[in-house]
């Protein structure tokens, strides 16, 4: 299997990225929902809320250093053709909801980032390294970031409803193995 996208179909190093993209984004949504709703000075499964954030932020710039590596590859080679079985409709609507991935995958981690500095809560990344805090406090644009970040989530959590909607549609009713594509 060729370790970028040819002609035949995606190479390893899409589906690598795309999968671990997915676990990412998985776990920062439930972890994200969990932080925020058990409040401060509390725990969830054994894990406190301080921890919870610091693994949140952590991740977060993980997603974001394999985001920048995936916009590489996806650069390198050919896009595979379109599934034969996808209508010209469910093209355009899959294009889209890829352009909304691809921002999403940038959006998110700046915006988080953006909001923790303004609001100079700092990051510890993975409890080992305070990063630096190179913006000034400022509890306005703190509050833009952090809408910013929350909106764009529900936005993001969208498009992968319609994505795995779409995927699922093919796979289980018109059996057509689209899932195979990313395998
Ligand atoms: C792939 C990247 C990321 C995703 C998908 C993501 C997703 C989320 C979600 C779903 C929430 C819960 C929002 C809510 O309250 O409903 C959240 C909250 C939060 N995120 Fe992220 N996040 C990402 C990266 C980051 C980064 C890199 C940082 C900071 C360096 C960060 C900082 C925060 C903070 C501080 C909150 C709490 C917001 C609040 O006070 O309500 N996030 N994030
Ligand atoms: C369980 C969840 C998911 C499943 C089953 C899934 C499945 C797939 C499949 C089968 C394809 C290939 C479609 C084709 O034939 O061209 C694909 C492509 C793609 N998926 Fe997903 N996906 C999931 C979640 C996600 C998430 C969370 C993201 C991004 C945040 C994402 C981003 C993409 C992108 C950008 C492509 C186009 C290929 C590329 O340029 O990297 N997917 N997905």
């Amino acid at each position: 299997m060729a370790l970028t996208n040819s002609k035949h179909g995606y190479g390893t190093l899409t589906k690598v990225f795309h999968w671990l993209i997915v676990i990412l984004f998985a776990l920062q949504f439930v972890g994200g929902n969990i932080m925020t709703s058990i409040g401060f000075n509390s725990s969830f499964a054994g894990i406190s809320t301080n921890d919870y954030y610091n693994w949140h932020k952590s991740l977060g710039l993980i997603a974001l250093f394999v985001a920048i590596l995936r916009i590489i590859n996806r650069q390198l080679g050919h896009l595979p053709p379109w599934a034969p079985t996808l209508s010209k409709g469910e093209q355009t609507f899959i294009h889209r909801v890829e352009q909304v991935f691809y921002l999403a995958m940038f959006v998110m981690p700046v915006t988080g980032w953006l909001y923790v500095m303004w609001g100079h809560y700092g990051v510890n990344l993975f409890g080992v390294w305070e990063m630096p805090r190179p913006l000034t406090k400022d509890d306005t644009l703190r509050d833009i970031a952090k809408w910013a970040h929350i909106g764009a989530g529900w936005v993001l959590l969208a498009a992968m409803v319609g994505h795995i909607g779409l995927v699922l549609r093919h796979q289980l009713v018109k059996k057509d193995g689209l899932l195979k594509r990313m395998l």
